[in-house]
């Protein structure tokens, strides 16, 4: 497995490489979602890219980039167990060098949810995110639907500026009491820990309203809302049923695909987590 620390041996390696390139953008501290990802692309590829990368420009002000958790030796060993043939480990430095003044902006579907939560955040999402494909030139990216809104963020970059790069959608991984894994799990006390499945059990007790005919929008946020105020201490953020492709608010009946989501503060760490809803073709 390759190290390449720069965006000009990154290029390199890949132009001197034949054949389908699979990618996978991380920020590191990997756990078994990642590695799904990881896995999938080594399956469907010739050659398989993962970058760790903490990104600066994703952070807003007084979020958690100075003490987002860091296990580099670790993140190498597990990729390479994996089948990586090569990492992507650059420094911010040669991401965004001095006098760095240009970003992408996604302008409709990063403004709701996490974009009015963290403003700026999708835009510093899909401005490394295109940076790194320039750097690796993959024929196909991998993305966890975990992240629902950076997968549409990113979807409707790549077709918005024609990126020659194919978007892969992957399951959501979750430990067996239904928490989404997530790098940031490590933030949670043990009794955050405990409520935290909380939030994949409203889900579902959503998701089998909707199975048995419950449309209403509004029906199906309360659902989660009353769940969540009632079986945790955890404070809910948001909780959103929105079109699956835009991500605008359902207002009144659930007509076509759609994505259930749902952020939940518990002390200072904000657990997200979502699941899609398709009503049955008539
Ligand atoms: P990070 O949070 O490290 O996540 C990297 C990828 O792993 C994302 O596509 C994310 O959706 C996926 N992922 C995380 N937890 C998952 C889980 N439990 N199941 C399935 N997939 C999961 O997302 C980022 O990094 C950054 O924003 C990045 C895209 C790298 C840009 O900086």
């Amino acid at each position: 497995m390759e190290v390449l620390a720069t965006p000009a041996a990154m290029r390199a390696w890949r132009r001197a490489r034949g054949g389908t390139v699979g990618f996978v953008p991380t920020m590191g501290y990997l756990h078994e979602g990642h590695l799904a990802l990881v896995r999938r692309s080594v399956a469907e590829n010739d050659a398989t890219v993962a970058s760790i990368f903490v990104n600066p420009t994703q952070f807003g002000p007084g979020e958690d980039f100075e003490r987002y958790p860091r296990d580099e030796v670790r993140d190498l060993a597990l990729l390479e167990d994996a089948g990586v043939a090569a990492v992507y480990l650059p420094v911010a430095a040669d991401i965004y060098p001095p006098g760095f003044q240009t970003y992408v902006t996604v302008e409709d579907v990063s403004r709701r949810l996490e974009g009015e939560a963290r403003p700026g955040h999708f835009r510093g999402v899909a401005t490394v995110v295109l940076k790194l494909f320039n750097g690796v030139e993959p024929d196909r990216a991998y993305f966890g639907r975990k992240d629902a809104q950076q997968l549409r963020v990113v979807r409707r970059m790549a077709r918005d500026l024609d990126l020659p790069v194919e978007i892969v959608p992957c399951d959501i991984v979750r430990e067996p009491d239904g928490l989404a894994l997530s790098s940031r799990n490590v933030y949670l006390t043990p009794e955050q820990r405990a409520a935290a499945p909380v939030l994949s059990r409203a889900l579902l007790q959503a998701r089998s309203r909707f199975a048995d005919g419950e449309r209403d929008a509004s029906v199906l946020r309360e659902t989660v809302r009353s769940i969540v105020l009632t079986q945790s201490r955890g404070t809910p953020e948001y909780i959103s049923l929105a079109d699956d492709e835009t991500l605008a608010e359902v207002s009144g009946k659930v007509e076509g695909p759609a994505v259930l989501s749902l952020v939940v503060r518990f002390g200072q760490t904000r657990l997200l987590d979502n699941i899609e809803l398709s009503p049955p073709n008539p």
